[in-house]
């Protein structure tokens, strides 16, 4: 039996695996054009609006208003690296740039038809969702030389539900290789417990809350090396994490991350959408 958009194989290795690899799942033509309209993106960016950095190594640093209210918006972070000791850009902005977040699929028109498309739908629903809502968007740039790492993690750390369903689309715009910070995922590891939440305060700050004290086994992890137009699904609960870029090569990717809308989303979870404007599925465009 083959189920929509999902070979019976595909689905089993995804069970068996928590991540599943699809090679030249997006044509090179629709990964430059993401990358060409993330381009023009940037260019209407005016970088002494924000400093805003983004660093998964110093979460408390995201706690800035910007930062908490990007949930329904398109918004840019910098790297860490970007600036020099007296705060200024050390290379142009378009070099600077960690990510671009997080409602990039709902509110740019080149973004949206990227993410809505029948064929992402077909696979969601094999992977078992049943309400597939489209909640965050990044676009991450991970720069030549000073792109940072993404340390170890789950997703539903970041977008938790009861149960746990939230499901990341991982898109290679560029190839993804050893020297330019791929990913690198923990084969089974989802079969493991959720480990920590990322919540907001009653003060309007964040904090992680841990869950459960069982390491990520550092020697599990392997390399996902990637070609441009490669998808990489993975589950909520997969651990990965992804390497510096010390490379001169740039290694752009999209990610959109969805969870089932039968599910309970808390109030306390950092992304919130104004109700006014709701995340959506795929009917809805
Ligand atoms: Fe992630």
């Amino acid at each position: 039996m083959t189920t929509p958009g999902l070979s019976t194989d595909q689905r089993t290795r995804y069970d068996r695996d928590g991540f599943l690899v699809i090679e030249d799942f997006a044509e090179p033509a629709a990964c430059d054009a993401l990358m060409a309209r993330a381009a023009e993106l940037v260019e209407t960016f005016d970088p002494d609006a924000s400093r805003s950095v983004f660093s998964s190594v110093r979460q408390d640093q995201n706690s800035d208003a910007y930062f908490l209210s990007s949930g329904d918006r398109i918004r840019f972070f910098f790297e860490e690296d970007a600036f020099d000791g007296a705060g200024r850009l050390k290379q142009p902005k378009t070099l600077s740039l960690n990510k671009i977040g997080h409602a990039l699929h709902d509110l740019d028109p080149v973004f949206r038809a990227f993410s809505r498309t029948p064929r992402l739908a077909a696979l969601v629903a094999g992977l078992g969702l049943r309400d597939p809502v489209l909640l965050q968007s990044m676009y991450i740039f991970k720069q030549p030389h000073i792109g940072g790492e993404v340390v170890g993690h789950q997703d539903a750390t970041y977008l938790y539900t009861e149960p746990t369903s939230v499901v990341g689309l991982w898109f290679a715009l560029q190839d993804a290789a050893l020297d330019n910070g791929c990913l690198w995922v923990i084969p089974g590891g989802h079969r493991g417990p959720l480990r920590k939440r990322f919540v907001r305060t009653p003060e309007s700050g964040l904090r992680h809350v841990d869950l459960d004290p069982t390491p990520f086994p550092d020697d599990a992890y392997v390399p996902l090396e990637a070609r441009k137009g490669t998808l990489v699904v993975l589950h909520g609960l997969l651990p990965h994490r992804s390497g510096p870029n010390r490379s001169d090569r740039s290694r752009h990717a999209y990610s959109l991350h969805l969870v089932d809308g039968t599910c309970a989303y808390p109030a306390d979870n950092w992304l919130r959408r104004d109700p006014a404007f709701p995340a959506r599925g795929f009917g809805i465009g």
